[in-house]
C-alpha cells in the first residue's frame, strides 16, 4: 500500500503506524492549495524522520531529468510524472509520452556524467546542496 500525498513528517510516520509500505510526497500537482510547500522542500525532513522503515517516491514538477535526479539525491526511492508525459501525449498520444520517458531517462543519464556518477547509488544529498551554495 502507498499512500499519496504526503507533505509532513507527522502524516509520514502515521503512514508507517499504519502499515504503508510506501509513501508519495506529493502536494497533488498544486491543484489543491495555492502557495503550498514544494514536495521537494520537504523531502529532506520526512526522509531523516522515517529512516528507510518504508519506500518514498515523490512527485511535482518533475520536468527534466535532473528534477528526478535532485528527488533520487535527497533521498526518494523514485519520481511520478504527472503532467510531463501528459505533454507528449497532448502532442503526439502515446509516442509523445514514450519520447518524454526516453529524454528524461537521457538526461539523468548525461547529469549523472556530468556528475562524475557511475551509478544512481553515487548519487548524493552533497550534489544539491554544491549546487545551492554555488547560486
Ligand atoms: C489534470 C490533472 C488531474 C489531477 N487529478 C488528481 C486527483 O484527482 N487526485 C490526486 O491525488 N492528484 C491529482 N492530480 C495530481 C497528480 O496525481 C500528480 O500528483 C501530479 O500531476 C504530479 O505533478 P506533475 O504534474 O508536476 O508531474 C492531477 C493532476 C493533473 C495534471
Amino acid at each position: 500500500m502507498i499512500v499519496k500525498g504526503v507533505m509532513g513528517i507527522d502524516d509520514a510516520l502515521l503512514a508507517i503506524t499504519h502499515g504503508a509500505d510506501g509513501i508519495v510526497v506529493s502536494n497533488h500537482g498544486g491543484r489543491q492549495l495555492g502557495s503550498t510547500f514544494a514536495p521537494l522542500e520537504v523531502l529532506p525532513g520526512i526522509v531523516d524522520a522515517v529512516r528507510g522503515q518504508m519506500e518514498i517516491f515523490i512527485d511535482g514538477g518533475v520536468r527534466r531529468g535532473s528534477d528526478a535526479l535532485k528527488a533520487v539525491a535527497l533521498g526518494a526511492r523514485g519520481v511520478l510524472l504527472g503532467r510531463a508525459p501528459l505533454y507528449g501525449v497532448a502532442s503526439r498520444g502515446g509516442a509523445g509520452a514514450s519520447e518524454v520517458l526516453a529524454l528524461m531517462m537521457d538526461e539523468m543519464l548525461i547529469s549523472m556524467r556530468l556528475l562524475g556518477c557511475q551509478g544512481i547509488a553515487d548519487v548524493s544529498p552533497a550534489f544539491v546542496e554544491q549546487a545551492k551554495r554555488a547560486v
